[in-house]
């Protein structure tokens, strides 16, 4: 695939995998893609994971069309990328790999070696001679681990940036960027906004016309669509106006409580009610609906004095991702001590800048005339 004249798609669709980093789902697969810049030089961006040795070896072959290649790009280490390296190596023994200190160190970790005979350590804006264009180097720690680096091409003008604008599923799918765009964002960087930031103002300095990421669609057009996106997430702000209810339910007592509040949010003009059986759901999807919206309903029950698992399990996906900036409020349900909203709000006491609403509910086993009300007293508030 062709991105420019001079700068082709060598990457590959895994449809195989069962979960990506052995913990998301990805109905769709996963793009793992690497990219070779044809100059007097020649650069290849990346490698890609190791299942798929062969294919991306062809690919590049292609690509070469009987050249060989001068630079291995490593922007990052995580092996769906960094797997073929010492391959390539060994394949290509005139190359050199351009990559971070950092990078090389877990290079080390990896493969034995550190390649200190052939290697250039690239920095903050580094740059590499390819003949007809630069390539400058960015450093970004943390999106998402600390070796990272993104690239500039001067001729071209495209960004080369790592996990950064990174997407599930494969590139022969044909869906809406941005949802599994963000699945993927909160997933898997989530908890480095901060770093997320920095990045997105160094690319702010640079003239970009296109955006190649490691995972996902290469992005050409309308690219400040998918900058404000990333600012937004990675800033913790509110992309979407509306009510996400995340709840665990054991024999449909509380579920039928999140029913009828879900039914009066929307009777008071709540314009998206997301709901999420956190037994029941992907894990991330419901991850991702917490940092969508501004507001959230947690309904759970006490159980062993604490509170069921997967709504624990759900608030420590958000505090370790630094949720923040948001209206939190609690349904829960005892039989005998109902004590889960207390637990709740110990657990999420760390979270910065975040308003609990004045209307919370307590069931005791079954909805009452009175919880009915009091859901009604919620929805209002949560919708004024
Ligand atoms: Fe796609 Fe962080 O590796």
């Amino acid at each position: 695939m062709k991105i420019t004249d001079t700068v082709k798609y060598i990457g590959v669709n895994d449809k195989n995998i069962d979960l990506f980093e052995g913990q998301y789902i990805v109905p769709n697969g996963m793009a793992y893609n690497s990219y070779v810049i044809i100059d007097a030089k020649i650069a290849v961006m990346d490698t890609v994971d190791i299942n798929f040795t062969e294919e991306w070896l062809g690919n590049l072959e292609n690509a070469l069309d009987g050249r060989k290649p001068d630079y291995l790009v490593v922007q990052h280490m995580e092996p769906d990328h960094s797997a073929n390296i010492d391959v390539f190596l060994k394949k290509y023994p005139e190359a050199v790999v351009v990559s971070s200190a950092i990078a090389f160190k877990i290079m080390n970790q990896f493969f034995g070696t550190d390649y200190a005979e052939r290697r250039v350590v690239v920095n903050e804006g580094s740059t590499i001679d390819l003949g007809g264009r630069k390539l400058i180097f960015y450093t970004a720690p943390m999106v998402h681990w600390p070796e990272v680096i993104v690239t500039y091409d001067n001729k071209e003008k495209i960004l080369f940036s790592a996990d950064g604008f990174g997407k599930f599923g494969a590139l022969d799918t044909d869906e809406d960027w941005a949802c599994e765009a963000r699945r993927y964002y909160f997933g898997i960087v989530g908890k480095y906004g901060v770093q997320t930031q920095a990045l997105l103002k160094k690319a702010a300095t640079l003239d970009i016309e296109k955006i190649c990421p490691l995972h996902g669609p290469i992005l050409t057009e309308n690219l400040g669509y998918y900058i404000d996106l990333y600012n937004t997430w990675s800033s913790y702000g509110v992309e979407s106006e509306g009510v996400v209810i995340a709840y665990t339910s054991v024999y449909g007592n509380t579920k039928k409580a999140v029913e009828i509040l879900a039914q009066k949010l929307k009777e008071n003009g709540c314009p998206k009610v997301a709901v999420n059986d956190l037994a029941r759901c992907d894990m991330a999807e419901a991850v991702e609906d917490a940092f969508r919206y501004g507001k959230i309903v947690l309904a759970t029950t006490t159980y062993n004095s604490d509170i069921f698992p997967f709504m624990r399990t759900f608030i420590d996906e958000l505090k370790e991702r630094g949720y923040k900036n948001r209206t939190i409020a609690f349904v829960e349900n005892g039989s005998w001590a109902p004590t889960a909203t207390t637990v709740m709000k110990r657990m999420l006491e760390n979270s910065k800048n975040i308003t609990y609403a004045e209307n919370n509910v307590s069931i005791k086993s079954a909805v009452t005339d009175e919880n009915i009300d009091q859901l009604d007293a919620l929805a209002k508030e949560l919708c004024k």
